[in-house]
């Protein structure tokens, strides 16, 4: 594995996925609209290269955009991450289409587009995608029925690109987080009047007593990655710190 497009690579845990990847060598590709963020990656001294485009994921032409883009920069295409993601909460009566559309444009089209652009150079060199879903998609909370609707289709959409790609070498599987300490959370608690009471009510439903931190879901990612995995594939699987269990 030489070279991997990270689409939502900026910050939190496609970010951890950046990193974790370039220190082994992997040159990295980031997709993501907040391209500042991600320069930071451009300061880090690691072994694998990294460039950096700008591509909003809401527009369906970025995906096929950014795979040309890695293939430009490092002529391969070993693996394709996928963890940009919006949650758009409101109650349901006053649920806009606009948001609907948008968290489905971005949580489940673009993932579904990357397939489809990336089939062709991961089906050369027997590489992999990796979506990331959430523990949303296996239970409900309130006001995030587009969320939870766009990460259950995820899943299942992870199954079938798993059936159909599997024929030509490709694997695709996803990672489901619970709660993890990233900006994607501070909306949630910035509505919370206390969002220290918050957070322990949260830490308390979490058989391992905290959040997460991005990188123990960038270890899972890498690991579906590579050719440890070779047998895995159309799975989804939790890190949640046992929060689904509980
Ligand atoms: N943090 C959590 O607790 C948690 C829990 C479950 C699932 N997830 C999922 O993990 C994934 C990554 O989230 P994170 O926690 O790292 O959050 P994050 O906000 O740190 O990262 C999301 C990245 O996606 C990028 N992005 C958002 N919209 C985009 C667009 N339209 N086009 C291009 N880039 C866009 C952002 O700029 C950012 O770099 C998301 O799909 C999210 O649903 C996170």
């Amino acid at each position: 594995m030489t070279s991997v497009l990270v689409a939502g690579g900026a910050t939190g845990i496609g970010s951890a996925c950046v990193q974790a990847l370039r220190s082994t060598g992997v040159d990295v590709y980031v997709a993501d609209l907040n391209v500042d963020a991600a320069g930071q990656h451009e300061r880090a001294e690691l072994p694998g290269r990294f460039r950096v485009g700008r591509h909003d994921l809401a527009d369906p032409e970025s995906p096929a955009r950014a795979v040309a883009a890695t293939l430009d920069a490092f002529g391969r295409l070993d693996g394709v991450v996928v963890t940009a993601g919006v949650h758009l909460v409101g109650p349901v009566t006053e649920y806009s289409v606009d948001d609907w559309d948008h968290t489905m444009a971005v949580n489940v089209r673009a993932p579904f587009l990357f397939a489809q652009a990336a089939a062709g150079p991961l089906a050369e060199t027997g590489g992999s995608l990796v979506f990331t879903g959430s523990t949303a998609a296996f239970r409900g909370s309130r006001g995030a029925f587009a969320y939870s609707a766009s990460k259950g289709a995820l899943v299942s959409l992870t199954r079938s690109l798993a059936v159909e790609l599997g024929s030509v070498g490709v694997r695709v599987n996803c990672v489901c987080p619970g709660w993890i300490d990233t900006p994607f959370n501070a909306p949630y608690w910035a509505m919370q009047s206390d969002p220290d009471g918050a957070l322990g009510s949260i830490v308390e439903r979490i058989p391992a007593g905290r959040q997460g931190v991005p990188s123990e879901v960038s270890s899972l990612v890498v690991y579906l990655l590579g050719p440890s995995a070779a047998y895995v594939t159309g799975q989804s699987m939790i890190v949640d710190g046992g929060l689904l269990s509980a």
